[in-house]
């Protein structure tokens, strides 16, 4: 309990140095989601929410600078098309990739896997060939890699996790070998919050003559990430889950693979020159970007990545391990609740998935709705990793710059009102 206050002291502490002034920036916040109860977001890992920038970045360019990108030479274009390649450069500096061209624009996280699965993929998986992945994958990192290997008779191998969310490095000696062609895996587990040793992860496939390519979907809103440390081959993420739009994303590769790798779509924007027999591609990153783009969307996510610059992923980060250490401590007072992934913040991000004894995960979740707190119930799009732990579904509260103790107390409050309403 004296741990407890603490935390709590702390956390109020830098609540009152910032994290109020945040609250303030998203306008969804201000909502009563019934009557008199105001809404408790807890599923940012899903879709996070918007603060006003964003909203006013891409209603400012659709009412003063829309036009289509590339392809005009009238005023208007050219801004669109500044507006649009302005924000993949601050996207590449938010990563720390060596040059815009490495940024590819996709709809989403699983658009990325599906471009290397589909372009690296399709060129270089041969028969008998091993792909690496997770037990603690979600389905973007897996179906792809699945169709794939079907279809070329390529063979998926899985590191197992532990007891404790953690993956079972011991194992990697046996499943990385000469025919290992790709170890893909999450940097931030989805439901466990695991945090893996992305660089450890990267050289091990990298030993034995591997690409390594991050699912960074849960990682790159909530940690400062830099692709040249992790020295990944690939690297998705998605815009709604940090502050952006939904409808964009980000495939990173390194230059020469993307370089070799054939188009992903044809169409517009993605070639240089068309005559009936044939076509020549354009250059990166323009190769992979066919017909007209999501271009409110990618400025949209360009101002969501200066919004999470001006706050400083580092205070983002220090701040979501407050949260995290805060929301363990609480939690584990619901007499219960069983916690999935690391019992430990340092280990994890700012994701806690749990069941409650006696009563069904989505059960938890409706009661909580009824006081205002979002939380998602289910098998949060990692069906595998629920069934290696036995179970089909847990409720995951997820917490991001916004969230606050009090709203950890609530959902704490309404986990207790639960076991009440079930007569537990
Ligand atoms: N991967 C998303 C989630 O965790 C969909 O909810």
């Amino acid at each position: 309990m004296e741990k407890l206050q603490k935390l709590k002291d702390f956390c109020s502490f830098l609540n009152m140095l910032n994290v109020q002034s945040i609250r303030a920036d998203f306008p969804i916040l201000n909502r009563e989601i019934y009557p008199g109860v105001p809404l408790v977001f807890l599923d940012s890992a899903a879709s996070t929410q918007r603060p006003s920038v964003v909203l006013e970045a891409m209603d400012d360019y659709y009412r003063q600078h829309h036009a289509n990108v590339h392809r005009g030479i009238h005023r208007l274009s050219e801004e669109a098309t500044e507006l649009y390649e302005g924000a993949r450069e601050r996207i590449a500096d938010f990563v720390n990739a060596t040059g815009s061209c490495q940024i590819i624009y996709t709809r989403n996280a699983t658009e990325g896997f599906n471009l290397v699965a589909y372009s690296w993929g399709r060129t270089n998986i041969e028969e008998g060939d091993e792909i690496l992945l997770t037990e603690m994958e979600h389905h973007a990192n897996l179906i792809p890699w699945q169709m794939l290997a079907k279809e070329k008779g390529a063979v998926l191998r899985y590191v197992p996790f532990l007891e404790d969310g953690t993956l079972d490095l011991s194992t990697l000696p046996k499943l990385l070998t000469e025919k290992t062609k790709l170890f893909s895996f999450t940097a931030v587990s989805n439901v466990f919050g695991t945090v893996n040793p992305v660089r450890q992860l990267v050289d091990a496939a990298h030993a034995v003559g591997a690409l390594a390519m991050v699912d960074a979907a849960q990682a790159v809103p909530h940690m400062p990430v830099d692709v040249q440390a992790w020295d990944c081959d690939f690297m998705a993420f998605s815009g709604h889950k940090m502050c952006g739009p939904t409808g964009i994303g980000v495939l990173f590769g390194k230059r020469e693979l993307l370089d070799a790798m054939p188009p992903f779509m044809g169409g517009g924007d993605m070639i240089l020159r068309v005559d009936f027999e044939g076509a020549t591609w354009n250059e990166l990153p323009w190769k992979f970007e066919a017909g007209t783009p999501s271009i409110a969307e990618a400025i949209g996510l360009g101002t969501a990545v200066d919004y999470l610059n001006d706050l400083g992923m580092d205070e983002v980060h220090a701040y979501e391990q407050f949260l995290t250490g805060y929301a363990l401590e609480s939690l584990s007072e619901v007499p219960g609740l069983r916690l999935y992934g690391p019992a430990s913040a340092g280990q994890k991000g700012a994701v806690t998935s749990f069941t409650v004894a006696g009563i069904h995960p989505h059960d938890v979740a409706d009661i909580l709705d009824k006081q205002g707190i979002a939380v998602r119930a289910g098998h949060h799009c990692a069906m595998p990793l629920h069934h290696r732990c036995g179970i089909s579904a847990t409720t995951r509260a997820s917490f991001y710059l916004h969230t606050t103790t009090e709203e950890i107390d609530k959902l704490v409050a309404g986990l207790h009102h639960a076991r009440q309403v079930f007569r537990l």
